[in-house]
């Protein structure tokens, strides 16, 4: 149940998310599709191509290769930015790698303003939620989902 609406409740979260923005960061730590062959159940294409296009930067995560070569992909994949809908231009950075080890880093490196308004999604396997939400916390300010 929750698998197969998970994709579409985070992208419409983050539809309402960005009308309220205006603009964005979007962080998905595990972000390759679970089903290759269905890509309506999967997160980080869905946000991506929703509109309208106001998140300007992606982080996109995975630990397998074979599932960054997805995101690559996807990546590859995006159309430009519509002018004429003043879509502004976007970043998407994809990085293979164990988030729970890059998520410090990704962190501490801020490449976000303090006024950004950054979406993380984080399945927390194997790693402790109060340690990861404090170091978050510590940075930035943060409205628990
Ligand atoms: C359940 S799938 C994620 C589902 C995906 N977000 C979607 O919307 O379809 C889990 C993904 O997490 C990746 N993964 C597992 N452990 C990881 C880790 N420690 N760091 C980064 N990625 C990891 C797996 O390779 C797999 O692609």
């Amino acid at each position: 149940m929750w698998t197969a609406h998970k994709a579409r409740f985070i992208e419409r979260y983050l539809y309402y998310f960005v009308l309220v923005t205006k603009h964005g960061t979007y962080i998905d730590g595990f972000a390759g599709p679970q089903q290759p062959d269905d890509p309506e159940m999967w997160t980080a294409r869905r946000v991506l191509e929703s509109e309208p296009r106001w998140f300007r930067h992606f982080y996109l995560f995975d630990s397998s290769p074979a599932q960054v070569a997805h995101l690559q992909a996807l990546q590859q994949a995006q159309r430009p930015p519509d002018r004429t809908k003043k879509e502004p231009r976007r970043t998407i950075h994809v990085e293979q790698g164990d988030f729970n080890s890059l998520v410090g880093e990704l962190l501490h490196s801020a490449p976000f303003s303090p006024r950004e308004a950054v979406f993380c999604l984080h399945y927390l396997y194997g790693y402790a939620r109060r340690p990861l939400l404090s170091k978050i916390a510590s940075l930035y300010r943060v409205y628990p989902g």
